[in-house]
């Protein structure tokens, strides 16, 4: 098999992957390094967000104030301490952004504008029109390109860790063109893989976002922690699930239901206030998770509009102006037109709740290491305990950056003094992962399709694991859901081809799927109480007493994981309740 031989790989060149490439030859760059993804960079996830990023810039802003609306918009389950090295962090790394190229929205006095974003009661989301996502990611990549240590393996499907000594010392991944499995021997390893949101059939997720590097950080026995927390945008497009930014309503736009009424004031998010002043009370700048379970109330009481896509409310715009529009939400004009034919300048356009992010994932501690010595993870697929129960809009893209820094730090801090790697007990290790992916190709007597077993998961996952959840519905789930990895064990390849086999490619990112789904089902069915985005019908109190704690799901091959918990971190604000019937300034 051939041996490819690095400092460090990374899996996943979206945000988090390239920041930690940068960081890692940056501190040293006589590093050899590996930057392994399913796609190329420019198509990774990170390209999705629309809206911006979060960072104190403005002098009515604090760290505190920043501290304050994550914590207490995470539900109080983000670890206290992450977040005072996260919002430090955040405007350092914006600024190292603009440094490179990133072309930030100015005030008319040249300064870094900001606009609101839900949950955050001061603005201090930076954004490059409705496309900061985009920008971010060719700001970092075309960074990348100046450094000749950083080799590119575009169009790798990374399958297992090679774990050897009790540490990662690599991967092994397939060359998607050839079908050829390599072996990648690195001292430090980081997953910077994105998330798992595809497991839902309705989400803003691009098809890439199956959960890869979750599950093979599980399966190496690193356990997945929050991964019962599901973050609903209130705002897709009802038919692709297109996210439309909170950025709409950043700028002003309003929420109504059938009545045309701004229903949020019926959900403790504010009074009313005139039409054009939004930004001035909470109100559609409420925090996701209530803002998109006030829609479901709202479809319970019949309140919604019914529409040729399914049960909506009305995201309306029309009061902010061609110009305005057209200056800071074209992408959401273009989109509006391109899938429903609404212009968003001329009529309200429909929306509903879509997922969009999930809070948990590969555990780690503040400096993006995992439990497993070695393995190091950034991003969406990682969960630092920055986000808690539920995650701030903006915040994430911030996140990448700062965590993904720090994994690269942690990265070079652990290769320090390394012993040189057995390569032979490293090449049985990578045979194995090869003998895995023989074995889907020997099969002969399956009788499972991909494609169904996929939407009998998705299925599940939106009637069972959604935005409201309860005893019986996730009983269901968690059977379902063991049922389907056991009936995957008999999936048969159609293709059995070497180049560009999307059927091997499907097969296999439905097995981390399932494995996502198993893990996240199990710790919803365990977390009896209501908190953040983790809502139960049965259990509707958070429950401080049995629950301030992270629910940590252990892979036990076939048999459903084995739950833990650890203790919440809280170094300065006690739990207290949330509130968002205030002003936003
Ligand atoms: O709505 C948005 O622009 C998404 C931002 C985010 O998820 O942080």
């Amino acid at each position: 098999m051939e041996l490819v031989e690095v400092d460090v790989a990374i899996v996943g060149a979206g945000g988090a992957g390239l920041r930690a490439a940068i960081a890692l030859v940056e501190k040293d760059p006589t590093l050899r390094i590996a930057l392994i993804s399913k796609v190329y960079p420019m198509r990774s996830h990170t390209c999705a967000a629309e809206g911006g990023a979060a960072g104190v810039v403005k002098p009515d802003d604090s760290f505190d104030l920043h501290f304050d609306d994550t914590v207490g918009g995470g539900d109080w389950l983000s670890d206290q301490d992450c977040v005072e090295y996260f919002v430090h962090e955040a405007p350092k790394e914006l600024m190292q952004l603009e440094h490179w190229g990133c072309p930030w929205n100015r005030e008319a006095d040249g300064s870094v504008a900001v606009r609101p974003f839900g949950g955050m009661k001061k603005q201090r989301t930076w954004f490059a029109a409705d496309k900061s996502g985009f920008h971010i990611l060719h700001t970092l990549f075309q960074t990348t390109l100046q450094f000749p240590t950083i080799t590119r393996f575009d169009e790798y499907y990374a399958l297992d860790l090679l774990v050897e000594d009790g540490r990662c010392q690599g991967l092994t991944a397939m060359e998607m063109r050839s079908g050829m499995i390599k072996q990648f021997h690195a001292k430090s390893v980081i997953i910077a893989g994105g998330g798992a949101g595809r497991m839902f059939p309705f989400s803003t997720n691009g098809a890439i976002k199956t959960g890869d590097g979750m599950a093979m950080a599980y399966r190496a026995g690193v356990p997945l922690k929050d991964m019962e927390f599901v973050q609903y945008h209130p705002t897709g497009l009802p038919n692709t699930g297109s996210l439309l930014t909170e950025a709409c309503r950043g700028e002003g736009g309003v929420l109504l239901n059938k009545n045309g009424r701004r229903y949020l004031q019926d959900y403790g998010m504010g009074p009313e206030t005139p039409l054009g002043k939004p930004q001035l009370k909470t109100m559609e700048l409420g925090p996701r998770d209530r803002v998109s379970q006030a829609y479901w109330h709202e479809l319970q009481k019949g309140n919604t509009v019914t529409t040729p896509w399914g049960e909506c409310v009305m995201l309306d715009m029309r009061h902010l102006g061609e110009k305005y529009i057209d200056e800071r939400l074209p992408l959401v004009r273009e989109l509006g037109i391109a899938y429903l034919g609404v212009d968003i300048v001329k009529d309200a356009i429909p929306i509903r709740p879509v997922v969009h992010y999930m809070m948990g994932g590969i555990s780690t501690n503040t400096k993006a290491a995992t439990p497993l010595p070695g393995l190091f993870a950034a991003g969406e697929c990682a969960c630092v305990s920055l986000n808690g129960a539920n995650r701030l809009g903006s915040n994430s893209l911030v996140e990448l950056l700062v965590f993904g820094k720090s994994a690269a730090l942690s990265a070079i801090e652990h290769i320090k003094g390394l012993p040189a790697p057995n390569r032979a007990a490293l090449e049985v290790k990578a045979k194995e992962s090869q003998a895995r992916v023989r074995e889907l190709f020997s099969r002969t007597d399956g009788n499972e399709s991909m494609s169904g077993l996929r939407k009998e998961m998705m299925d599940t996952m939106e009637k069972n694991a959604g935005l409201y959840r309860e005893e019986n519905g996730l009983r269901e789930a968690v059977a379902k859901i063991a049922e389907l990895r056991q009936r995957y064990q008999k999936v048969m390849l159609h293709d059995k081809s070497n180049v560009f086999n999307t059927d091997l490619f499907q097969v296999l990112e439905l097995g981390s799927m399932l494995d996502c789904a198993e893990a996240l089902t199990v710790s919803a069915l365990a977390r009896k109480e209501s908190r953040g985005a983790h809502q139960r019908l049965d259990y509707v109190q958070r429950d401080d007493q049995n629950f301030l704690r992270h629910s940590m799901a252990y892979y036990q091959g076939l048999d459903a994981p084995r739950i833990d918990y650890l203790d919440v971190v809280i170094t300065k604000s006690p739990p207290g309740v949330r509130d968002y019937s205030g002003d936003h300034k």
